[in-house]
């Protein structure tokens, strides 16, 4: 065939090309251009043809031999910006293909349980009060009645910030100890009644172990109001113990000293793993300690600006940790803060 029924043929082919035919649409456009403009393509062979022919003969066959070269040219424009402006269109995608799987986020088992512990006391009329983990000594410890040399201030215990050595100032800075801290800034804000829940995270000391962290979680509860006494302390809490490990729970109240209640209990549930039996987890007592409480101090009132002859209340303060640790049988405190994915997602259906 003459180079020109060659050139008008190939033309004719690109003109009919439409990407519409072509499967794998990126990698046949490709094979397209390869094949038409590639370094052994059509349009080099022709050139090569081209430089044989007699002189008279290159003006018309070198007009024709670029017209083909723009038109396949063009052609691979246009299906690039098809393929780029479509890429759905691409036969590559598999439209039956299941779709990707998304892993959906879930809480953390101390915001569950600390969640679940501010529920309970919702539906008895608790509201949700909160305040800084920086704190001052003031509301940590002297307006709960810390002696100013009580040993809880010291270094062992206390994360201090800003701290004159030797001396005990109410303007020290710390990380709390304790949430029990909010109990104060709360009375200072609020006129009795007053009925409030306060979570937060609190900070110590101490080596990291099995059993102890330098950070932990706290649920605090305050409770005061005209006529406020020690049996309602008591039946808030058994109502919590039921609602929180079970309808069988028992509690039982041990005498206890805390510098901001009188007097002060510390409370235990019967083991709800072995249920009062005895096990390793209650180690053989059948009960299993959950929490501090106790009458407020008429002092802490007082020095919050509550009348103390007009006014009694209850205050009480639970470790979040434990709490998950004997709800959900977790051994050993250092899980919660590795961020262990196996771990975490143990907890993936509790809300
Ligand atoms: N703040 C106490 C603690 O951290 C717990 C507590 C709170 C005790 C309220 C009595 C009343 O151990």
């Amino acid at each position: 065939m003459d180079i020109n029924s060659l050139i008008s043929q190939y033309i004719e082919e690109i003109k009919a090309t439409q990407i519409e035919a072509f499967q794998d649409k990126a990698a046949e456009v490709e094979r397209f251009r390869v094949r038409f403009l590639g370094r052994k393509g059509v349009m080099n062979e022709l050139f090569e043809q081209f430089k044989q022919l007699p002189g008279d003969q290159k003006k018309n066959v070198g007009i024709a031999l670029n017209q083909l070269k723009t038109a396949a040219q063009d052609k691979v424009e246009e299906f690039k910006r098809f393929v780029e402006q479509a890429p759905e269109l691409n036969d590559t995608h598999d439209l039956s293909m299941p779709a990707d799987f998304l892993t959906a986020g879930s809480r953390h088992v101390l915001s569950v349980t600390m969640n679940e512990i501010a529920e309970i006391f919702a539906r008895i009329g608790f509201t949700i009060e909160d305040g800084p983990e920086i704190e001052d000594d003031y509301h940590v410890f002297t307006a709960l009645n810390f002696a100013s040399d009580h040993p809880a201030r010291d270094m062992q215990d206390t994360f201090f910030i800003e701290k004159e050595p030797n001396v005990n100032k109410p303007t020290d800075v710390l990380l709390r100890t304790h949430t029990s801290g909010v109990q104060v800034r709360v009375m200072e804000r609020q006129k009795p009644p007053i009925r409030v829940i306060m979570p937060g995270r609190v900070f110590r000391n101490e080596a990291i172990s099995a059993r102890a962290h330098c950070i932990f979680h706290q649920v605090e509860g305050l409770y005061i109001d005209k006529k406020v006494s020690f049996v309602d302390l008591k039946q808030t809490l058994l109502y919590f113990a039921k609602e929180m490990f079970g309808p069988d729970t028992q509690i039982r109240l041990r005498p206890s000293y805390f510098p901001f209640t009188e007097p002060s209990a510390e409370m235990d549930i019967s083991c709800n793993i072995c249920g009062g039996k005895g096990c390793n987890i209650c180690k053989g007592t059948g009960w299993l300690e959950i929490l501090g409480c106790g009458m407020v101090d008429p002092n802490v009132l007082e020095a919050s600006g509550i009348d103390s002859k007009e006014y009694s209340g209850f205050a009480f303060g639970m470790g979040v940790e434990r709490m998950a640790m004997l709800k959900y049988q977790i051994r050993d405190l250092r899980l919660y803060f590795e961020n262990d994915l196996r771990f975490l997602h143990q907890f993936d259906n509790i809300v």
